[in-house]
C-alpha cells in the first residue's frame, strides 16, 4: 500500500542571477508529480525554495557593492514570481538564510561530527567557483585547466578544510542503488553514477577558512571556519520540514521524489546520501533526473545572449502553453530544446486546434441542439493504463501524448459521425434524437475524462 503522506523536492537554485527555463523544469516536474499525487489521494509537502549562500552569490554581491545579504534579500523574490506565475503549487518555500535552517544545518554538523565523521586536513587542489566544487587533477587537466561548464580557469587552493568520510558509505549507497532501494530514473544516469564511483565514494572538504570571504554558515565551535555550500544547501531538503525539532518531518522523510538536474546528480546521489546514513536517516526513494534544455540546439548562456525568459513566454502565451510545450517537447528524463517556432506550433496547433476547438465544438452543439443539456455520460471507454503506467514511469511527456490520442480520436469521432448532420436528420428519422444526444454525451463525457487526465499538466486548461 503507498503511504498516505508524500514528499517531493527539487533543487534549489542559486540566486545569482534571475531564473530562467531550467529552473522551471525542475519547479514543473515536481509540481505535475505532486498534483498527480493529490488526485490519488495522497497528502502532499512540495519543496521549493533558493540557495543563498556560497562564494560565487558573495562575488556577485560585492560586483553589485551591496552586501551578500541585502543582494539575496534583493533576489529570491523572482524566484517565488516565477513559481507563482507557473502555477506550481506548493507547500514549502526555504532560504538557506533562514535562521531555522542554519541551527538545523548547524545541528547535522554537530550529529556528523559526533559521529566521528568529520576530520580537518590541508587540502590543495583546483577549484571552480562556478560550480563551488574542487575538481581533481585529471579533470582539470583533461579540460586544459578551465570549466567547460563555466568558461572559467579552475583556481588553485591550498587551504586548511574540514573533510566529510563520505568515503565510509561508498558500500550502502551502492548496495542501495543495485537493489533500487534508492533508484535513480532514468536508468543510465544510475549507471553514469555507478561507473563513477566504481573506486569508492571520496572524501568530501565541507568548510573553507572564513577569512577567504566564505558566506555561508559558520562552522560550530570553529569561528575560523565556514561550512561548505553543498553541505548546507543539500540540508534543506530535511530541514525545510522542521527537522530536527518539529518531529512532523518523520511524516514525510525519507522523500519520495527528489528532482535534480543532471549536473547535480553526483551531489545528490554521493554526498547526500552519506549525510543521510550518517545521521541515521533512511534514504530518499526515487532521485528523478532531468536533462538540460538548450535553446535552438545551443546551450543558453548570458555571453550567448540567447537566454529564454519564463517570464516573457508567460506573460504572452499564458501559463498552461508554457507547462504543455516544456512537460511535453522536453522529454522528462533526457535534454530537450526550445525554439519559438516549435513553440508556437505546438501552441496553435495542437492547444488552439485540437483541444481549444474540439471543446468549442462539443459546447456549441450542445447549447444549439440540447439547450445545453449533456445527458448520462456513457461509462470511460478508453484504456488509460499507459498514461498511468507513464505517470508511475516519470515519462510525463509520454502521458501528455496519451491524452492527446484521446483528443485526436474524439475530433476523428465527431468529423465521422457528423452530429450536424443527425440533428438534421430528426425531422423525418424518429432515432436521430437518441443518437445525436448519445454523440454529444460521449464527446463530453470523453472531454471530462481528457480533462482529469490534464489536470497534472494544464490545470487552469482542464478545469
Ligand atoms: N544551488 C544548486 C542546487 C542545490 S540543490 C540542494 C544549483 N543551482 S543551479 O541554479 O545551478 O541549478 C538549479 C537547477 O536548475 C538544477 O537542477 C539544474 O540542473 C537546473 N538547470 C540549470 N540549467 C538548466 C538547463 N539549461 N536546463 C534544465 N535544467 C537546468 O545547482
Amino acid at each position: 500500500m503507498t503511504k498516505k503522506h508524500a514528499y517531493i523536492t527539487t533543487a534549489i537554485p542559486y540566486v545569482n542571477g534571475v531564473p530562467h527555463i531550467g529552473h522551471a523544469l525542475d519547479y514543473l516536474l515536481a509540481d505535475v508529480w505532486a498534483r498527480y499525487q493529490r488526485q490519488l489521494g495522497r497528502v502532499v509537502r512540495f519543496q521549493t525554495g533558493v540557495d543563498e549562500h556560497g562564494n560565487k552569490i558573495a562575488a556577485k554581491a560585492a560586483e553589485q557593492g551591496v552586501t551578500p545579504q541585502a543582494y539575496v534579500d534583493s533576489m529570491y523574490g523572482n524566484f517565488q514570481t516565477m513559481i507563482h506565475a507557473l502555477n506550481v503549487d506548493t507547500t514549502d518555500f526555504i532560504r538557506t538564510t533562514d535562521i531555522k535552517h542554519k541551527a538545523a544545518v548547524q545541528y547535522i554538523w554537530l550529529q556528523l561530527e559526533k559521529a566521528g565523521l568529520l576530520y580537518k586536513d590541508t587540502y590543495e587542489g583546483w577549484y571552480c567557483q562556478g560550480c563551488e566544487s574542487f575538481i581533481t587533477d585529471k579533470e582539470a587537466a583533461e579540460n586544459n585547466g578551465i570549466c567547460p561548464d563555466h568558461q572559467t580557469p579552475y583556481q588553485r587552493l591550498s587551504e586548511e578544510n574540514y573533510y566529510f568520510k563520505a568515503s565510509a558509505f561508498t558500500v550502502p549507497i551502492t548496495q542501495a542503488l543495485e537493489s533500487g532501494k534508492m533508484k535513480i530514473v532514468p536508468d543510465f544516469r544510475k549507471k553514469e553514477f555507478l561507473e563513477l564511483i566504481k573506486d569508492g565514494l571520496q572524501d568530501v572538504s565541507v568548510s573553507r577558512p572564513a577569512k577567504n570571504l566564505a558566506w555561508g554558515v559558520p562552522v560550530p565551535n570553529d569561528p575560523s571556519q565556514v561550512m561548505y555550500v553543498w553541505l548546507d544547501a543539500l540540508s534543506n531538503y530535511l530541514t525545510v520540514l522542521g527537522y530536527p525539532n518539529d518531529p512532523s518531518w518523520q511524516d514525510f522523510w525519507p522523500a519520495d521524489v527528489q528532482v535534480v538536474g543532471k549536473d547535480i546528480l553526483r551531489f545528490h546521489a554521493g554526498i547526500w546520501p552519506a549525510m543521510l546514513l550518517g545521521l541515521d536517516l533512511p534514504l530518499p526513494k526515487v532521485l528523478l533526473v532531468h536533462g538540460h534544455i538548450t535553446s535552438g540546439g545551443v546551450k543558453m548562456a548570458k555571453s550567448l545572449g540567447n537566454g529564454i525568459d519564463p517570464m516573457e513566454i508567460l506573460r504572452d502565451y499564458g501559463v498552461d502553453a508554457f507547462r504543455y510545450y516544456f512537460l511535453r517537447y522536453i522529454p522528462t528524463q533526457d535534454d530537450g530544446d526550445f525554439t519559438w517556432e516549435r513553440f508556437e506550433a505546438a501552441y496553435n496547433g495542437e492547444l488552439g486546434n485540437d483541444l481549444g476547438n474540439l471543446v468549442q465544438r462539443v459546447i456549441a452543439m450542445t447549447l444549439k441542439y440540447q439547450a445545453g443539456v449533456v445527458g448520462d455520460l456513457p461509462p470511460n471507454r478508453h484504456d488509460m493504463g499507459p498514461y498511468h503506467e507513464a505517470m508511475e514511469s516519470f515519462e510525463f511527456n509520454r502521458a501528455i501524448d496519451e491524452v492527446w490520442v484521446m483528443v485526436r480520436s474524439l475530433n476523428q469521432y465527431i468529423d465521422r459521425v457528423k452530429p450536424w448532420e443527425v440533428a438534421k436528420n430528426r425531422e423525418t428519422d424518429t432515432d436521430a434524437e437518441a443518437h445525436l444526444a448519445e454523440i454529444l454525451s460521449t464527446s463530453a463525457g470523453t472531454l471530462l475524462q481528457i480533462a482529469e487526465l490534464l489536470a497534472p499538466f494544464l490545470p487552469e486548461t482542464s478545469r
